[in-house]
């Protein structure tokens, strides 16, 4: 069976044998640490065997009420932010259908909400919510994220006068800590059903656990076949040797280019149905590595559409950047180009051809063209687009981004920084 790799020939030039040992070394002292739970964050390192420890019962627990939300629902409104919602929207984007919500008749229509405060999204979407079979998740580790308390406030109100409570908690699942919070209460004194989100793992490494799993359950992703992916992805990065495990050479090949001034990392997609995949990327990199005055800074760009907004920037620009493509072998969809009669466009040489393949010319040119303007690039080849494959990639990144960080030197595991905010905002808001 064919398993995601990784291309580096377009780093040659710019990173050499003599580096790759040197930086071998380091990973060598860093991965015994990883691996015995001494590192930094050594608290936050479940997410590393929870998809060989989650339960047969609480996996049959998640299809089943998937099945139930599915079968009992028009719409299907998972309310989270960050870690709480950005990996079960990439999953769901990138094994639907591109239109899911205007096509679906055996999903309810999805909309993600509590992940921002913008009162005009609010508004519209309870226009367009009303009068349909309305079923909430509400995701939140600790219970107490305001963007997600507020607007889970609001449609938890707008349902109680539609559904009255009895009906209201039947349609509400939460997915919190098993201890403590707003959620976890709520649970407890209106019964509505609550899933689990491990103490010993983070928010931006739960896409694998009920956070990510139960929305994904509702639009009928395997979650057997992802577990299984990011299984066989933890058999695939468990040596220390950077030439025999896919994550630990990305990590050593990010940080020898940063250490060379790369300071800006692109991730450019080929594939519209990975786009929110790589939205979850950018707050797994940022937010793991953007600390203590280092990290390098996570870019996302769509490919070829950005080439003609960015790829400017990127061709001749300051050569601070590098850039990580990443490409669906087999597209599994297609469309064919056909002949034309009058050929005014001068394009019936590719009739014949699909638009996969001129994709596939077009990244060529891409790689090639960026690479000899100075930006060294790598790239990540899944063979389909399938949930063993989106399983892998998620445990592949994860992994990464742990050694990544611990090669930079920080906490991968925490994010202080992101409280600052926080603080100021209740203060202005005289909350306590
Ligand atoms: O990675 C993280 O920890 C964050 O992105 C959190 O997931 C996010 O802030 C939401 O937190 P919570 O799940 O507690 O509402």
């Amino acid at each position: 069976m064919k398993e995601i790799t990784l291309n580096y020939k377009n780093v040659n030039g710019f990173i050499s044998d003599k580096e790759f040992l040197r930086i071998q070394n380091i990973i060598d002292k860093k991965h015994d640490l990883l691996i015995n739970k001494k590192c930094p964050g050594n608290d936050w390192l479940g997410w590393m065997d929870f998809p060989d420890r989650i339960s047969r019962p609480e996996v049959d627990d998640l299809m089943e009420t998937g099945e139930w939300i599915r079968e009992n629902s028009d719409v299907f409104v998972s309310i989270g932010i960050g870690g709480s919602y950005l990996g079960a929207r990439a999953a769901i984007h990138a094994l639907t259908h591109s239109f899911h919500n205007e096509i679906s008749s055996i999903s309810p229509r999805i909309y993600y909400a509590g992940n921002s405060i913008y009162p005009d999204y609010l508004a519209d979407l309870l226009d367009v919510i009303r009068d349909k079979r309305i079923t909430l998740n509400v995701i939140s580790k600790s219970g107490s994220t305001l963007e997600t308390s507020l607007v889970f406030r609001v449609l938890k109100n707008y349902m109680l006068k539609e559904y009255g409570e009895k009906g209201t908690y039947q349609r509400i699942f939460a997915t919190t800590n098993a201890h403590s919070g707003a959620l976890r209460k709520l649970s407890e004194e209106t019964g509505i059903k609550a899933f689990v989100i491990p103490d010993d793992i983070g928010g931006r490494f739960s896409v694998l656990t009920p956070v990510g799993l139960l929305p994904m359950a509702v639009v009928g992703i395997g979650i057997d076949e992802m577990l299984q992916g990011a299984r066989r992805m933890a058999q695939m990065t468990q040596s220390p040797d950077i030439f025999r495990n896919i994550s630990y050479i990305y990590a050593a090949i990010r940080n020898i280019l940063y250490e060379q001034g790369k300071v800006i990392e692109i991730l450019a997609n080929f594939t519209h149905s990975m786009c929110d995949i790589a939205r979850w990327w950018l707050q797994l990199f940022g937010e793991s590595e953007g600390k203590d005055g280092k990290g390098i800074y996570p870019a996302i760009a769509n490919y070829t559409t950005d080439l003609h907004s960015m790829g400017q920037l990127v061709q001749q620009g300051m050569r601070n950047v590098f850039e990580t493509f990443l490409i669906v072998e087999e597209p599994g969809i297609d469309v064919r180009i056909p002949e034309d009669a009058r050929n005014l466009d001068g394009l019936n040489n590719l009739a014949g051809h699909t638009f996969g393949y001129v994709n596939k010319k077009a990244k060529e040119a891409t790689e090639d063209a960026h690479y000899s303007g100075g930006v060294p690039n790598l790239t990540i080849n899944i063979p389909k687009l399938n949930a063993y494959y989106v399983g892998q990639l998620f445990y592949f990144f994860e992994k990464a981004v742990a050694m990544s960080g611990l090669l930079l030197g920080v906490n991968p595991f925490n994010q202080p920084g992101v409280e600052a905010y926080k603080m100021n905002l209740k203060e202005l808001l005289k909350m306590k």
